[in-house]
């Protein structure tokens, strides 16, 4: 049963199956088409069925038989629908308990109580850039993390960095051929590499010294490893700064090279279920029509998949993962296909505990970000872009503000918005995006949600009066403007569980948005009736509307903290 977080919809789903005496598992519960039919909607086509009864008698039988509670007031029949009329005024009581009190948990975290979740995600490989793409491995892993943290899980944020394969070969091979390039940074290490690689079409031979330098390498040879560590670390430090920037922090950074000394053992493991196939050693995955899963090469050289069948067994060593996520690009999904089920075969009966999670390609301007000859968009580019764009917005609309929070405020407002259009679309989709949308303040983007928030901030600052918390009677708010927005709050929770569960984000990006297109009509509202303001003459009633600005405040900023996103408290 798909748990509800949600103690109103819970009371729905649990009414309906007292009266009609069946298990509250199959039971849905839905917001229907229109405020007027009711708060919360059971549908009793599934109970219809079991009982062999129509769902309309159904549905009549309930909202006969139900007398109201603390959460529900009315119960109506409606074709196979219970429509229930929540109780508003213990709606906003409860409410201000959750978020203005916070005497009462809002967002459970028994849910993740003593599970442990591995979340593999960004994982760049060194000595080349990071890519605007790897954005979104980094963007959706990062919220996810957030995502499982707040529901109470132990999340272990891991960095599988790309640090081994025949390209080091090959950089090796070419520093010793040309010199080690000073300064040493990703992009000298970058033409480094290109040049080999113009070179080996000269001269194919080269290719040979690629692979003697990876041996070396692999054997550990002293020096190779030592300017083989130059390159990661050169990498690790400019990969830091763009983390750094993206307030991105990793409990784990474990090359694939840290695995390397597992290997031998892992292979023997593996005897049984591997073969030879034309000099290599692979897992023959024909049954499952897959391609064979390649374990080592005719030279002896072991592969990727090699090293993440080492790192999957690490991690389970490690952290008894519930689950162990792999938040990478669909392009890989036969990899971890095969990967899977290898480590089925090799009898992990946490096997299914691991999971990929897929995302679709990057697009700037209709064209791929990255291409087969090296032309990459450069993360560091892009955000440099969206702050300074941010910056010459700001400098017209707040021509006052000192230079250091016009940066300030750049800088959260341009990197939220490259964040948040990397979240925003359903994870399988494309993602491309046009400046004008992702920096808009007043469309489906990230600038919007944070000025919804800083303008909760401001009207808060305007009434100059802290809210009463003794005296607070949320009770007065009876218009329905107020309680759309009291029940959009209330969904918050089970938002969080949704977008968690699917590994959506984008769950979570769109619920801000509509939790703000409310509160905009809301606060639109008092133009018109100067009654229906937030700061109006009735001293109880500003209190309470003062109350809900509060609460929805606290939810924008938690909900873009959970997307890793800062709300700044001014714009
Ligand atoms: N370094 C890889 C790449 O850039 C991604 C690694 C993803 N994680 C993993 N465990 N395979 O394509």
């Amino acid at each position: 049963m798909t748990p509800l977080l949600h103690p109103f919809r819970n009371a729905a789903r649990d009414a309906v199956a007292q009266i009609l005496d069946i298990s509250p598992h199959d039971l849905l519960v839905s917001t229907p088409p229109s405020p007027e039919h009711g708060d919360y909607a059971v549908a009793c086509f599934s109970a219809a069925s079991v009982k062999k009864i129509a769902p309309a008698t159904l549905a009549t039988q309930v909202a006969n038989q139900f007398s109201s509670n603390q959460y529900l007031v009315s119960a109506q029949a409606m074709g196979g629908y219970v429509n229930f009329h929540a109780n508003r005024p213990h709606a906003f009581q409860y409410l201000t308990d959750c978020l203005l009190h916070q005497t009462t948990s809002f967002v459970p975290t028994s849910l993740g109580q003593g599970k442990t979740i591995c979340i593999d995600y960004s994982s760049p490989n060194i000595a080349k850039h990071l890519a605007y793409h790897h954005l979104r491995s980094t963007s959706i892993g990062h919220a996810l993390a957030n995502l499982y943290d707040a529901l109470g899980y132990t999340v272990v944020r891991i960095n599988h960095l790309g640090d081994w394969g025949t390209t080091h070969g090959m950089l090796l091979a070419a520093q010793q051929k040309w010199g080690l390039p000073n300064p040493l940074t990703i992009q000298s290490l970058n033409d480094l590499y290109v040049r080999f690689r113009e070179a080996i079409k000269e001269t194919p031979d080269l290719t040979d010294d690629g692979r003697a330098w990876f041996k070396k390498l692999e054997d550990g040879d002293v020096h190779a490893t030592t300017i083989w560590k130059q390159f990661k670390t050169t990498s690790w430090n400019e990969f830091s700064l763009i983390y750094d920037r993206l307030g991105i922090v990793f409990d784990e950074v474990r090359g694939e090279s840290a695995y390397q000394k597992d290997i031998p053992d892992l292979i023997k493991r593996l005897e049984d279920i591997s073969t030879i196939s034309d000099g290599a050693l692979v897992v023959s995955l024909d049954d499952k029509d897959m391609p064979p899963l390649l374990l080592k090469k005719n030279d002896g050289a072991t592969l990727y998949a090699t090293r993440d069948l080492a790192a999957a067994e690490y991690r389970f060593a490690t952290y008894d993962f519930f689950r162990s996520l792999y938040v990478v690009d669909r392009g890989q999904s036969l990899h971890f296909k095969q990967l899977f089920e290898t480590l089925d075969r090799m009898n992990h009966t946490w096997a299914n505990r691991c999971q990929h999670v897929p995302f679709g390609l990057v697009r700037v301007g209709g064209k791929k970000t990255s291409t087969r000859t090296g032309h990459v968009v450069l993360l560091q580019d892009v955000l440099n872009e969206a702050q300074e764009k941010i910056k010459q917005k700001l400098n017209q609309t707040m021509a006052d503000a000192l230079p250091e929070t016009i940066d300030k405020l750049s800088k959260d407002i341009g990197i939220g918005a490259i964040l948040f259009s990397n979240l925003a679309s359903q994870r399988d989709k494309d993602v491309d995006f046009s400046w004008e949308d992702i920096l808009s303040f007043d469309g489906d983007a990230c600038p919007y949600i944070q000025y919804a928030h800083a303008r909760c901030n401001a009207i808060l600052a305007k009434s100059n009066q802290e809210i009463n918390h003794t005296q607070l009677d949320m009770t007065q708010l009876t218009q329905d403007a107020e309680w759309s927005i009291a029940y959009k709050l209330l969904e918050f929770p089970d938002i969080l569980y949704r977008s968690t569960e699917n590994h959506e984000p984008h769950i979570l990006c769109h619920y801000l948005l509509d939790l703000c297109g409310d509160f905009s009509s809301w606060y639109a509202t008092g133009n018109q009736d100067p009654s229906l303001r937030v700061l109006c003459d009735d001293q109880a009633i500003q209190q309470a509307r003062l109350g809900l600005v509060k609460s929805t405040a606290y939810i924008l900023k938690e909900g873009l903290s959970i997307l890793g996103i800062a709300a700044p408290p001014r714009m």
